[in-house]
């Protein structure tokens, strides 16, 4: 059977202003579609979803998670030894990489991470309105992460408009592509050079990734590429985690209530609002030879988009999916991926989340939207570059 052929294009402006308005009709069309504006094909359903990210071998990530075939067109960038790479290789980096990221790790930084998010809640709460993007979303992150991996303090803001670029370039050459280069400037070359070990200080994630070439576990120039994998994937992810966070708490105040009654409800709010709202939209597989799914035979070497964010609503799993209901039962969202390529920074991103929540409900009665949120259009995040919120303290 052939697959039905929309004509969707899942990478258009008025597509990622507002993503949710078409999953419906993606998931609807049936379990695989065929997008003709990028000639690919995609899967929008959760069940097909996740067991496209569960079979690597015959989904692979080695050509590339974006539109653009590594088999076909020379990479824009080396690729990840992570994210674009396929066991065996992947094996080795990933273990490498899930001991330097390990629960001991989080357990020191807690306190720092900690004092930092009380400080923070402390000033928001008291000036009452605050962007929770500009002024939260982007300064937690960076007040913690950058000091964590142990990059050189000067320029480091330049890793937001570097991931941006790097998260568009998994989408088609198109205006917003261009547009996030530009803004990224010089951005690449920064952290190139922040990848390197004389630039890395003693005692961060980076250095030990280097600590782990020294004992063999990968080379000095792997080394590099893995610390960029940190820097790439680490901050523009949890700035719109936590600015969505933020927003499913603006738009449905019965949740902050619920929380007040329930504070132990914290770690479980911040995944229902990485469902609710999924930061990272899509990814790409390819097919490593012909596959079939719900009875549609997909060739070999196809482009497949998988529709993280669509899955994550889709009604044949969850109830009511539009609605963020932090005490929904636990469903197993697949908003940090699934399966072997599932996010290595997702404790990084928890504890961030926890913290900031976790200081803010101390503090915080109520939360309201005190002004239109407005976009950041990217071709794989959905981000926001804006959200005014007036807070009323407890
Ligand atoms: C809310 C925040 C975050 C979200 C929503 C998120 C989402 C994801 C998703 C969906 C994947 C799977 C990609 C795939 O299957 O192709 C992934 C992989 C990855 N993430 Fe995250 N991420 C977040 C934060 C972080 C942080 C803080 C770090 C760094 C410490 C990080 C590092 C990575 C890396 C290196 C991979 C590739 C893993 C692999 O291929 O084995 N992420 N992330």
């Amino acid at each position: 059977m052939l697959a039905p052929r929309l004509s969707i294009d899942p990478f258009d402006e008025a597509f990622l202003a507002d993503p949710y308005a078409q999953h419906q009709a993606l998931r609807e069309a049936g379990p695989v579609v065929w997008l003709e504006p990028i000639q690919a094909y995609g899967m929008a359903r959760f069940s097909e979803v996740q067991a496209g990210l569960r079979d690597y071998g015959t989904f692979c990530s080695g050509r590339g998670v974006g539109l653009s075939d590594f088999a076909a067109e020379t990479p824009w960038r080396p690729p990840s030894l992570l994210l674009e790479a396929d066991p065996p290789l992947h094996d080795r980096t990933r273990g490498l990489m899930n001991r330097i990221v390990s629960w001991q790790a989080l357990k020191a930084i807690r306190p720092v991470w900690q004092e930092r998010a009380e400080a923070l809640a402390d000033r928001l709460v008291e000036q009452r309105r605050f962007d929770a993007v500009a002024e939260l979303g982007e300064t937690y992150p960076m007040l913690v992460f950058p000091d964590t991996i142990g990059v050189p303090v000067e320029g480091r803001e330049k890793l937001l408009a570097y991931a941006a670029a790097v998260f568009n370039a998994f989408g088609p050459r198109n205006a917003i592509f261009d547009r996030g280069n530009e803004q990224a400037g010089d951005a690449a070359e920064w952290v190139a050079k922040a990848c390197k070990r004389e630039n890395l200080s003693e005692g961060g994630w980076g250095m030990a990734v280097y600590e782990a070439a020294d004992r063999g576990e990968c080379s000095a120039d792997e080394a590099e590429r893995l610390v960029r994998s940190f820097l790439t994937a680490g901050v523009d992810t949890t700035v719109n985690g936590i600015g969505h966070m933020m927003l499913a708490f603006a738009s449905f105040p019965g949740e902050w209530q619920k929380l007040r009654e329930r504070p132990h409800l914290v770690k479980r709010a911040f995944e229902e609002s990485l469902r609710w709202d999924s930061t990272v939209q899509t990814f790409f597989r390819t097919t490593t030879m012909a596959v079939e799914v719900g009875g549609v035979t997909i060739p070999a070497g196809s482009k497949v988009l998988l529709f993280l964010a669509a899955a994550n609503r889709d009604p044949r799993k969850w109830e009511d999916p539009d609605r963020f209901a932090i005490d929904r039962p636990l469903g197993g969202h697949v908003g940090f991926g699934f399966g072997i390529h599932q996010c290595l920074g997702q404790m990084v991103a928890r504890l961030e989340a926890e913290l900031v929540l976790a200081a803010l409900l101390k503090r915080v009665k109520s939360i309201r939207l005190a002004g239109e949120p407005k976009r950041r259009l990217n071709n794989t995040l959905h981000a926001i570059a804006s959200l005014p919120v007036e807070v009323e303290p407890a």
